[in-house]
């Protein structure tokens, strides 16, 4: 059986955000576990401007919608920003339709109460998407997980943490590709 592909969604595009290293950290975990190939899809790589925004070059549409159609699962990496997700993520997010559809997700989030309150509004709007996802979260703190909350310096029991999410997640993307 083909491996299945899971994207590793960096959700913050700002200068200076932490978002690469988190997402490193868990491909590393799931290169390690060898269960499916695991891509970092970085938002700030397409040229997305505001869905719909006039007289902006949108062309970043095009190759988004075919990087995350080519995944049968997502981890998202969530970082709280005024008790939400981050406006970059959402356009993201609202950009395609049908390419989320019928595939599951973690989320792996951080901030000060470990980035909770944006992971459950993204749970919302996930359930609009078809995306299922799974119980298991890995929540980071910026206190007790990163250094300065610049530096990421996971406390081992995160690695455990990832590993049980993506033990649900792997599952579900193998159940949802048999009816897309
Ligand atoms: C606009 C903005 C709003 C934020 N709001 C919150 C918040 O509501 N709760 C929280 O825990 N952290 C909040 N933070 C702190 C961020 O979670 C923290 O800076 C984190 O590193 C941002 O992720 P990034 O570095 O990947 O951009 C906020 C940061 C920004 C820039």
């Amino acid at each position: 059986m083909e491996k299945l592909n899971i994207g590793i969604i960096l959700g913050s595009t700002r200068e200076g955000r932490v978002s690469p290293q988190v997402g490193a950290w868990v491909k590393e975990l799931g290169d390690k576990r060898g269960d499916a190939n695991y891509t970092i899809i970085d938002i700030a790589d397409y040229n997305l401007p505001l869905l719909g925004e006039p007289g902006k070059d949108a062309s970043g549409a095009v190759a988004w919608a075919e990087a995350i159609g080519k995944q049968d699962g997502f981890v998202f990496i969530v970082q709280e920003y005024n008790h939400s997700i981050t406006g970059a993520l959402k356009n993201a997010l609202d950009y395609v339709r049908d390419e989320w559809n019928n595939k599951s997700a973690g989320i792996v989030s951080y901030g000060s109460v470990g980035g909770a309150r944006a992971a459950e509004h993204l749970r919302g709007i996930l359930g609009e998407l078809l995306v299922a996802d799974v119980r298991v979260h890995p929540a980071l703190s910026l206190f007790t997980d990163f250094e300065n909350g610049t530096t990421f310096k996971p406390k081992d029991v995160q690695v455990d943490s990832v590993n049980q999410m993506l033990d649900q997640v792997i599952p579900w993307a193998t159940a949802l590709k048999t009816i897309r």
